[in-house]
């Protein structure tokens, strides 16, 4: 680690982590240590490494540390028995992508699979689709992986415009197996393959289908062989699963050897957590320099830019685990929080985003922090690009934070001042991303236990699925004595109303 006024940086497993734009002073970092310290944030990181953190308002136990674990002696039984319960599921998961990869599995006209499309939404899709497209370049020649999640079925006919229906499998991905969207999009998948290969329901879902969720009992009255069902547990968030049988479709879209790194990336991550300094702990300080951020430099917003087209998802990866995290205005105690908790988490790919929202960070008027994510070397197939990428992103990184001054054209001047840390990884590898993703995880387990809050829980999002619950017979027309909002009602009346010009038959 350097650390002084001019260079604030860590390099872990050849990742170079530089918040020297942070522009963050010895006095100001010592003492966001300091309020660390007061805060037994040394004393939470080891609870978490313990499995002794409670996701209070659920009662359940926050381990999915223990997925990408190796077990060792010194960890509680508890502990071990969970590490040894997440590695089973794993030799079933390899020895369904080995039976895959060799054209084993069939479909039920006697075809080989040759696609897979994983139907899932939020932590049921999101990491594992990022990973994928990250890892594209590692694919395995003779399986399609794809990815449905919307209710929108514009998503799920997309997907299937590009499969045979004879060759597909799909893996209904679902923590509780009760997801709207997931299941919606699951009977429909059902139905298309019943139509489209003349065979009943019994059938498809037996050769067709996989269930990956912690209510196995669900999975199977739903359908699936019980064989074909990969269990994980209350114990994984649904945001902190994919390194659990949520990552299926990595380890079909890559190989599990190559899933197995992405864990060992994770777990050195969670190796240097666990055990370094906290001045010298990259997710500690990412994650108080974030919060220094919000509470201090009144943060608008933090960009997200990676700077590798393999990692385009990880705005929309990193706006679910931050958001729905830290989301939150009450402590643990049900309190109201007296500081600002989590921001707004956006962004788009580099050097794209150079050309859509950049302008505003140059010289709009409100502080928004950005995490620059670049990639060393890269097995480029056109000469240019990667030195042209990476330029590009050292010098935006540069640019926001020193400015230019126009004396004579104030319309051209650039302020500087905005705050941005720069990751750069070795080589896009399983490992590399592994490391990345858990980084981020523990970044925001510090900044939850700052501001006191439970990052484990999600009631917020409960409310809309409530109202959408009531809202839908007064749409269908079924049911005409729900008293919804005034302006609910209108949005009905409204699309009811177009529905009938555009169809007056009906
Ligand atoms: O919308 C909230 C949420 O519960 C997320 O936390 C979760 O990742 C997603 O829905 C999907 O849930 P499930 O895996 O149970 O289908």
């Amino acid at each position: 680690m350097h650390s002084d006024n001019s260079n604030l940086s860590v390099i872990y497993a050849d990742t170079l982590f530089d918040f020297t734009n942070q522009m963050i002073s010895n006095t100001d970092f010592d003492h966001l240590i300091l309020k660390a310290k007061n805060a037994n944030l040394e004393q939470a990181i080891s609870q978490l490494k313990n499995g002794d953190i409670i996701n209070q308002t659920e009662n359940r136990k926050v381990l999915h540390t223990a997925l990408r674990a190796q077990s060792d002696e010194t960890l509680s039984l508890e502990m071990q028995q969970h590490i040894e319960e997440a590695k089973q599921v794993r030799a079933k998961i390899r020895q369904f992508v080995d039976e895959l990869h060799s054209g084993k599995i069939k479909g039920a006209t006697g075809k080989t699979i040759k696609y897979v499309v994983n139907i899932g939404v939020g932590g049921s899709n999101l990491g594992s689709r990022l990973v994928t497209q990250a890892l594209a370049r590692f694919r395995h020649p003779s399986i399609a992986v794809s990815y449905a999640a919307n209710i929108d079925a514009d998503d799920l006919y997309q997907v299937l415009q590009r499969v045979n229906p004879e060759e597909t499998l799909f893996l209904v991905t679902s923590k509780t197996f009760t997801t709207f969207e997931t299941m919606q999009n699951a009977i429909a998948a059902c139905q298309w393959l019943e139509e489209q290969l003349s065979l009943d329901s019994t059938t498809v879902l037996k050769h067709h289908f996989v269930g990956i969720t912690t209510e196995v009992g669900r999975a199977i009255e739903f359908g699936i062989a019980p064989e074909r069902v990969f269990e994980f547990w209350d114990w994984v968030g649904g945001r902190f699963s994919l390194w659990s049988a949520v990552g299926l479709p990595i380890a079909i879209a890559v190989g599990m050897d190559r899933f197995e790194e992405l864990l060992a990336g994770a777990r050195a991550m969670d190796e240097h957590f666990f055990s370094a300094p906290l001045e010298s702990n990259i997710p500690v300080i990412m994650g108080l320099i974030g919060a220094w951020n919000i509470e201090e430099n009144h943060a608008a917003g933090l960009s997200i830019a990676p700077y590798c087209h393999g990692l385009r998802s990880f705005p929309a990866y990193l706006q679910q685990l931050e958001m729905e995290s830290n989301g939150k205005g009450v402590d643990i105690h049900g309190k109201p929080i007296k500081t600002r908790t989590a921001q707004v988490v956006f962004g788009s790919v580099g050097s794209n985003g150079q050309h859509a929202y950049f302008q505003m960070l140059h010289q709009g008027t409100r502080q928004i922090p950005t995490d620059f994510i670049a990639v060393a070397e890269d097995l480029n197939i056109f000469d240019g690009h990667q030195d042209q990428l990476l330029a590009n992103c050292f010098a935006q990184s540069a640019a926001l934070a020193t400015g230019r001054n126009y004396p004579n054209e104030p319309h051209k001047t650039c302020l500087g001042g905005q705050r941005s840390t720069v990751i750069v990884l070795p080589q896009l590898t399983p490992f590399s991303i592994g490391l990345l993703l858990a980084t981020y995880e523990h970044k925001i387990f510090v900044q939850a236990h700052m501001w006191n809050i439970n990052a484990f829980d999600q009631w917020g999002v409960e409310l809309g699925k409530s109202i959408a619950h009531d809202i839908l017979p007064v749409l269908k027309g079924e049911e005409q004595n729900i008293s919804l909002e005034n302006s609910t009602q209108n949005l009905i009346n409204f699309v009811k109303n177009i529905r009938r010009k555009m169809n007056p038959k009906n």
